[in-house]
């Protein structure tokens, strides 16, 4: 329940991030990558925000996606070009790793990507950054494309989420003074797709768990 706290920890060292991640989340984060890359059809055109070192687009290049990924952390684009490097034939032509936050959305162009992935990522920024990535997700799906998410969000319930509050602190507080920041469980996504005019599809979360995989689509009409 409190791992994500510690992911930013584990992005200091991008070329052993998914291995770590995989030994302090139990795989759970893993799990929802896979759920999320399984919602994306064969051959669609792909944005992913905050990709890390790579490992979805790589899967979703794997299965005839063209993807653009971008993520704010320099060290993590070079991880997932050099990793991107080692696929076989012509896979690495369909992805582009860019360092760039989201604040550098507005480069890419309206309606063009049938989906849009972020796993682990909407935690790590601030209300205003979530808002505005949100808003450029909707700007450039094409219409009934679809945003796929794994999101920390408070667990389900009173108990369970006041636990969840007392028993991070903590760890957040570990977290802050290890690298100066954390995360912050995504209080209020459901009002935030639909302020960006997105339809919420699914949401899916285990009980006691604060991670969430997330469907939401542009609709037809605007
Ligand atoms: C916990 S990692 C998740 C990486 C990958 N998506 C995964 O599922 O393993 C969060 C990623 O978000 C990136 N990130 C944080 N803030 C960002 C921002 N404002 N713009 C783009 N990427 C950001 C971090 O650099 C980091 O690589």
């Amino acid at each position: 329940m409190l791992s994500y706290v510690f992911m930013k920890i584990l992005e200091a060292r991008p070329a052993s991030y998914d291995r770590r991640i995989d030994r302090v989340d139990g795989g759970r984060s893993r799990a929802a990558r896979q759920a999320v890359q399984a919602r994306v059809a064969d051959g669609s055109r792909v944005l992913e925000i905050g990709c890390g070192p790579g490992t979805l687009a790589r899967s979703l290049a794997q299965r005839g996606c063209t993807v653009d990924a971008f993520d704010a952390n320099r060290a993590m684009i070079e991880e997932a070009r050099s990793q991107a490097g080692d696929l076989a034939g012509d896979l690495a032509d369909h992805l582009h790793f860019r360092f760039m936050g989201v604040d550098g959305m507005d480069r890419y162009q309206a309606g063009a990507y049938d989906a849009v992935v972020s796993t682990l990522v909407l935690s790590e920024l601030s209300d205003d950054e979530r808002h505005y990535a949100l808003g450029h997700v909707a700007r450039v799906l094409r219409r009934g494309g679809l945003l796929l998410l794994a999101v920390e969000v408070p667990p389900t319930g009173t108990g369970a989420r006041a636990l969840h509050a007392l028993a991070r602190a903590p760890a957040v507080a570990t977290t802050w003074l290890i690298t100066g920041s954390s995360t912050r469980p995504v209080q209020h996504l459901r009002d935030d797709l639909a302020g960006a005019g997105l339809v919420l599809d699914d949401w899916s979360q285990n009980a006691g768990s604060a991670l969430a995989v997330v469907v939401a689509h542009r609709p037809e009409e605007a």
